[in-house]
């Protein structure tokens, strides 16, 4: 499966799995939990699984559509189906939110890999210290965190440089469904632990009273976007790859639904543990959930030190076959829209993007400034997550809805998304979502934050 000098996936199944390598990673096991923590449990989970339904799944069509036909980076994509406008403009937006988004997903991948460490030699589930101080110890160790965030960045520019990308796609072909079965292992162990039932109900019975306002909604449609790599042309560059034969609505519900099971079971493996431990609360944990909560669930198991090196090894590679799929949206622009040469356009991303995640590291820990801040009142890294998952995915979201709702229009999308007699059920209704349902819906969403946050 090569997919360099605009090559084309091998089968569609070839395309499934590299979207959904792109699909699964830290957004499944990190950022969904710590967000349904974040926001109040089951009822957040409700409204995640309606943004991935009505919002996200028509829109993931529309960008591999556009892709596809297009066959370019989303800048040039753009600019291609309506030249001389500004709509070239949403392909950057894009392209800048590839940068954001990686420098902070760099450093999480970074306290990933240093778990395999941790968790191989029981140094974090020793009892010496509590696995909540371990982890507030660990991230204030800036040198240490630095280098972390600087290898898996450089890993990925690696990568996507040694031209050794097929090699990995394949590897976590093989992979991820070993860490679908640890996930559901996990979890089975997990509510089986005392005072788990507890942590089961909330995550699944949905209080609504926490998710009446528009943070929340925009907490949930922020991750459903983060998670399904949507909104910033991941998909769109990857949809650039299709042969036509490849029905895309077919693809993208396989994406949308391994990605939404591996989110669900990841719920499943964090609150119910969390829950046994004495005085959890969800809400109070931040980023740093699931790295409090899993040493404990691995202490509780027999080769626990050999289950949580595996899990995090597996974890440290879905977050590096995704890293990729992030880094290749601002490279393939550089290469595409201003003929840069391959390494070049690497090299300049990635110093960039480290540069970026600078402050991200050095400020999760105490005396952050940002924290002292009365407006923003979170930290960097909480600041960097807020600002380009929930507003500019979103806002991506929204410019494509408009754009093949209203520019490139229907008709024409659906002349690409039938091509060859693809199937492609509802068409009708997924016409009505993106031209009224996604951009009212965001819009409102969106909109409906910044008026909170400034009232
Ligand atoms: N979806 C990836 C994850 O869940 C992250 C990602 C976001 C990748 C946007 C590409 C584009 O980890």
């Amino acid at each position: 499966m090569t997919i360099n000098d605009r090559g084309t996936w091998g089968s569609r199944f070839g395309f499934v799995l590299a979207a959904a390598g792109s699909a699964v990673g830290l957004g499944n096991i990190w950022g969904f939990p710590t967000k349904v923590g974040q926001n109040g449990g089951g009822a957040f989970v409700l409204v995640y699984l309606a943004c991935v339904i009505f919002i996200c799944l028509p829109i993931l069509i529309a960008e591999l559509a556009i892709g596809r036909h297009t066959k370019s980076d989303p800048v040039k994509a753009y600019a291609r189906l309506r030249p001389g406008t500004r709509w070239w403009m949403a392909g950057a937006l894009g392209v800048a939110a590839g940068f954001g988004v990686l420098s902070f997903y760099s450093v999480i991948a970074g306290w990933a890999l240093a778990y395999i460490w941790f968790s191989a030699t029981g140094s974090v589930s020793s009892g010496a210290l509590e696995s909540a101080t371990f982890f507030t110890e660990f991230t204030a160790r800036a040198p240490i965190n630095l280098m972390l965030t600087f290898v898996m960045l450089a890993a990925t520019a690696g990568v996507l440089l040694g031209g050794i990308r097929s090699g990995i796609e394949r590897v976590s072909k093989f992979l991820m469904p070993v860490l679908a079965l640890l996930l559901v292992g996990l979890a089975i162990r997990a509510v089986t632990l005392p005072g788990a039932a507890e942590g089961v109900a909330y995550y699944l019975k949905p209080d609504f009273s926490k998710v009446m306002n528009f943070g929340t909604l925009n907490a949930a449609l922020g991750q459903a976007f983060f998670s399904l790599s949507l909104g910033l042309g991941t998909m769109l560059v990857y949809g650039s790859y299709l042969t036509r034969r490849e029905g895309i609505a077919k693809a993208a519900v396989m994406v949308v639904v391994v990605d939404t099971c591996l989110a669900l079971l990841a719920g499943f493996m964090i609150f119910p543990s969390g829950f046994s431990i004495p005085g959890f609360d969800p809400s109070s944990q931040g980023p740093g959930l699931i790295f409090v909560v899993l040493p404990r669930l691995f202490a509780s198991l027999p080769g626990g030190q050999f289950f949580g090196a595996a899990f995090f090894i597996l974890l440290t590679l879905a977050a590096l076959t995704s890293a990729i799929s992030l880094l290749e949206v601002p490279v393939a622009h550089f290469i595409d829209s201003h003929g840069w040469g391959r390494s070049r356009a690497v090299l300049v991303v990635m110093m960039a993007t480290f540069a970026l995640a600078i402050p991200s590291v050095l400020a999760s820990g105490a005396n952050d400034f940002f924290t002292s801040l009365p407006v923003i009142g979170l930290d960097f890294l909480t600041v960097m997550i807020t600002v380009w998952n929930d507003f500019a995915l979103p806002l991506g979201g929204l410019f494509t809805a408009v754009f093949v709702g209203y520019v490139w229009r229907i008709d024409n999308a659906l002349e690409e998304l039938l091509a060859e007699q693809a199937w492609f059920p509802g068409r009708q209704f997924w016409g009505l979502l993106i031209r009224y349902a996604c951009p009212a819906a965001i819009f409102l969403i969106i909109f409906g934050t910044l008026q909170s946050l400034i009232a």
